[in-house]
C-alpha cells in the first residue's frame, strides 16, 4: 500500500457498505491515514494490511493482511480483509486471508492468529471460519462495542 493506491483507498474506506460495522465511512483524509498507518507497520513490524490485485490485470479487489491489535491487555496479530463491493462473493478475502495466515506461520513464525469481528458480520466471519480460525470469546473494546474474537494456534 502506497500513497498512489490513495483514490482506490479512498472508494474502498468510503463505500458506507464495506465500512457498514465501523463507526463510519472514512473520508479521503482519513484513507490517506490508513496507508500511513500501513507503511508505518511495514517499518516497525515488517507487515501490515497489504493491496489485493488481481493477478493479470492487476485490478484493484481491496486490502488484506495483519495487523497489531491490544485485546483485553494483550497485543495480537489479527488478520483483516476489506473487498470492493462489486467484487465480494469470488472467494476473494478467503484467498487473501489464507496467503496471510500462512504467511503469519510460515515467514513471521507466529503461533496465533485472531480476527476481532462484530457480531452481527456474518461474511467476516466465514472467511475467518474458512481459513480455519473458530469463536473463541466476546471482547468488550473500549468504545464500549463487542466483538467477537476468532482464534486459531498456527
Ligand atoms: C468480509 C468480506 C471481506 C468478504 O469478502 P469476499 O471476497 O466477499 O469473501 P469470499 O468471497 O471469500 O466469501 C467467504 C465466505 O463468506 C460468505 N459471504 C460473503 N459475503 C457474505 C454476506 N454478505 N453474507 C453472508 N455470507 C457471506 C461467502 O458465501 C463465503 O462462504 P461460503 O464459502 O460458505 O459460501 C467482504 O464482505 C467485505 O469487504 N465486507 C466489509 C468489510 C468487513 O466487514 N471486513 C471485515 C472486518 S472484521
Amino acid at each position: 500500500m502506497a500513497a498512489g493506491d490513495l483514490d482506490e483507498m479512498a472508494t474502498l474506506l468510503g463505500d458506507p457498505e464495506v465500512m457498514a460495522y465501523y463507526d463510519h465511512p472514512k473520508s479521503r483524509d482519513q484513507a490517506l491515514g490508513w496507508i500511513e498507518w500501513n507503511q508505518g507497520l511495514y517499518r516497525d513490524c515488517g507487515f501490515g494490511l497489504w493491496l489485493i490485485e488481481l493477478r493479470g490485470s492487476a485490478e484493484f479487489v481491496g486490502d488484506c493482511g495483519l495487523t497489531p491489535q491490544e485485546v483485553d491487555g494483550l497485543v495480537e496479530i489479527e488478520v483483516g480483509y476489506h473487498v470492493r463491493r462489486t467484487l465480494q462473493r469470488r472467494g476473494y478475502a478467503t484467498e487473501a486471508a489464507a496467503a496471510c495466515r500462512d504467511h503469519a506461520r510460515d515467514a513471521l513464525g507466529l503461533r496465533r492468529l485472531i480476527a476481532l469481528i462484530d457480531p452481527a458480520n456474518r461474511a467476516s466471519q466465514r472467511v475467518a471460519e474458512k481459513i480455519g480460525l473458530t469463536f473463541e470469546r466476546e471482547t468488550v473494546r473500549a468504545s464500549g462495542k463487542t466483538l467477537r474474537v476468532y482464534a486459531v494456534s498456527l
